[in-house]
């Protein structure tokens, strides 16, 4: 059996697939597999090992005549046509769970980061310019006691909103179907889309990226916020149009942003995005934390493990 290991993983992962099967891996650690390479090396492949920055299309499957998994470091699938993996029998698994707390950490990080302008305050004192402590320095918004409205409440929105419980915070939430379990437990409110933009200081992007939620924030949604809104996104950048972003922090239409994700990764260092004073950017590290990262890579090696094995992934995206 043959693994097709996209991009360099921790030793001990790697070694999970060695004992079982032969296995390639792209030994860079930032440089995605280059596709020429990888439609190569899928010819032969029994199972992909892969990660949000591979597409896996028709074409991939195409060329990967003995494929019996994909399995993807990530709860994110949309960067794999489910559609063909499940028309040619093929499972996708994918690591739901065991990063829910670290996004929830970062998407709450973001939000304190924005309102309390904690970049903003590091470059100024950085810089030289810090003469003295001032009376409305850096003036940011409170966050305990605030409204947050949560889209997307799945198990990374019920982490943010036990978060947000601690900060006495109001809880607002949108989702394809009601949680009575967030409501019981945490006061959350269920209410519709416009309602929640309309009432919350804190919108946060949870919402997996699929045809029905690309670009479902845009022009119309911003100018229903309110002027001190803060806008989160933790989950895929073309859930968000960017321009109509851009434009809303840049006229005041919102107070600020912090987004960990973007509609193009990496996003280029000259989008005006990143020229903003107002939004807080950081490189798609929502699971970044060493404990997270090494859960979800064992994850993605036992799902794969499993099909080898003759049994379902643990956690399947298409069945
Ligand atoms: C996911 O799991 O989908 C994340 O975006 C990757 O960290």
């Amino acid at each position: 059996m043959k693994v097709v290991i996209t991009r360099k993983i921790p030793e001990t992962i790697k070694h999970m697939l060695d004992s079982a099967c032969t296995t390639y891996m792209w030994a860079e650690e930032l440089e995605p597999m280059p596709r020429h390479l990888l439609l190569e090396q899928a010819v032969d492949a029994d199972a992909i090992f892969t990660n949000v920055s591979d597409r896996i299309d028709k074409e991939l499957f195409q060329a990967a005549p003995r494929l019996k998994v994909v399995s993807t470091m990530a709860v994110g699938v949309d960067n794999i046509d489910l559609a063909e993996a499940s028309r040619r029998g093929i499972p996708v698994g994918h690591t739901p769970g065991v990063l829910s707390e670290a996004v929830a950490d970062l998407t709450f990080t973001l939000m304190l980061a924005a309102a309390r302008k904690v970049v903003e305050g590091m470059a100024y004192i950085r810089e030289g310019r810090w003469r003295g402590w001032g009376p409305m320095l850096f003036t940011g918004r409170d966050v305990y006691r605030a409204t947050i409205g949560i889209i997307g409440m799945g198990s990374i929105g019920r982490g943010v909103a036990r978060r947000a419980a601690g900060f006495d915070m109001r809880i607002l939430y949108h989702n394809r179907k009601p949680d009575p379990e967030a409501e019981k437990q945490l006061g959350a409110e269920y209410c519709d889309l416009d309602t929640l933009l309309r009432q919350s200081d804190y919108v946060v992007m949870l919402a997996p990226a699929t045809p029905e939620t690309h670009r479902m924030i845009g022009a119309r949604q911003f100018a229903l916020m309110k002027p001190n809104a803060i806008f989160v996104n933790t989950s895929r950048g073309g859930n968000v149009d960017e321009q109509a972003l851009v434009r809303a922090l840049k006229g005041g239409t919102i107070w600020g942003a912090g987004l960990d994700v973007f509609e193009q990764e990496p996003i280029r260092p000259d989008h005006p995005l990143l020229a903003l004073d107002n939004v807080v950017t950081l490189p798609h590290i929502g699971s970044a934390t060493l404990d997270t990262r090494m859960n979800m890579a064992a994850l993605a090696a036992q799902n794969i493990l499993h099909v080898l094995n003759g049994e379902p992934p643990a956690h399947c995206a298409n069945r």
